[in-house]
């Protein structure tokens, strides 16, 4: 059986049915632009649009790029504040006639990566970090998530993290890969300080080019680019509701 895996960013809404013992797509994957101002009554159509492009009724995980604990929402920063407060978990079932659980896109993302990319059978504090609309994280400890820590949202220089080191920074600013690279590195610095991971993944689109950036980023903490790149929130999202069943 596969799981449908959906995953809301700030930029494309894209889903597809997952093969959860294999860590892989079952299907071609389904990608619509996230509308905008990206209300819950613009982004609920186009999730069901890309629910019904499969007819079962399995299960579903839909990842969400803010806060989601236990189904409700509790921070939007690249969506709209009027999704805060809001049980998506009961909406989503709701809309898509299927049980679905909801979690943070960063958390489903990193969730695939420990299951069957970079952070496999690696022990100890793993860090997973997506550089995209915003910054994303997800903590682990020995292979156990802790969920929404949020550390795309630290304070450096006086600024939000994404700010100046998120993947929508690099390319509204028109920075270089070396320009952008600085950030990334005062970014993931900082965070080591705080946390002394064993490892740091660094996902989002930016992996699949993590060779144009990263012999430019200086840190302690060995890092290295997700390997399920732009699937790993889908696969995760897929994962989380199977856990749930
Ligand atoms: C949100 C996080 C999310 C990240 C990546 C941040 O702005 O606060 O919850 O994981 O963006 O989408």
């Amino acid at each position: 059986m596969t799981i449908l895996g959906i995953d809301i960013g700030g930029s494309g809404i894209k889903g597809a049915p997952v093969d959860i013992h294999g860590g892989a797509l079952a299907d071609e994957r389904f990608r619509v632009e996230t509308p905008r101002p990206a209300t819950p009554d613009a982004v609920l159509p186009v999730l069901t649009e890309v629910a019904a492009h499969w007819k079962d009724h399995n299960p579903a995980g839909v990842t969400f790029p803010g806060v989601v604990r236990h189904g409700v929402i509790g921070s939007a920063a690249n969506l709209h504040p009027d999704w805060v407060g809001l049980d998506a978990a009961r909406l989503f079932s709701e809309k898509l006639g299927r049980a679905v659980t909801v979690l943070n896109d960063a958390d489903a993302a990193g969730v695939a990566e420990i299951a069957f990319g970079a952070g496999r059978n690696v022990r100890g504090v793993v860090l997973l970090i997506t550089f995209g609309t915003g910054i994303g994280t997800a903590l682990f400890v020995d292979g156990t998530l802790v969920p929404n820590t949020e550390l795309g949202h630290l304070e450096i220089a006086g600024a939000d993290a994404e700010v100046h080191a998120s993947d929508r920074a690099r390319e509204e600013g028109g920075l270089s890969w070396e320009d952008w690279a600085v950030n990334v590195e005062r970014y993931l610095q900082h965070v080591e300080r705080l946390l002394s991971p064993d490892l740091m993944i660094l996902g989002g689109g930016v992996s699949k080019k993590a060779d144009r950036f990263l012999p430019y980023v200086k840190v302690h903490t060995p890092v290295v680019p997700a390997v399920l790149q732009n699937n790993a929130g889908i696969v995760g999202a897929a994962m989380a509701a199977s856990a749930h069943r």
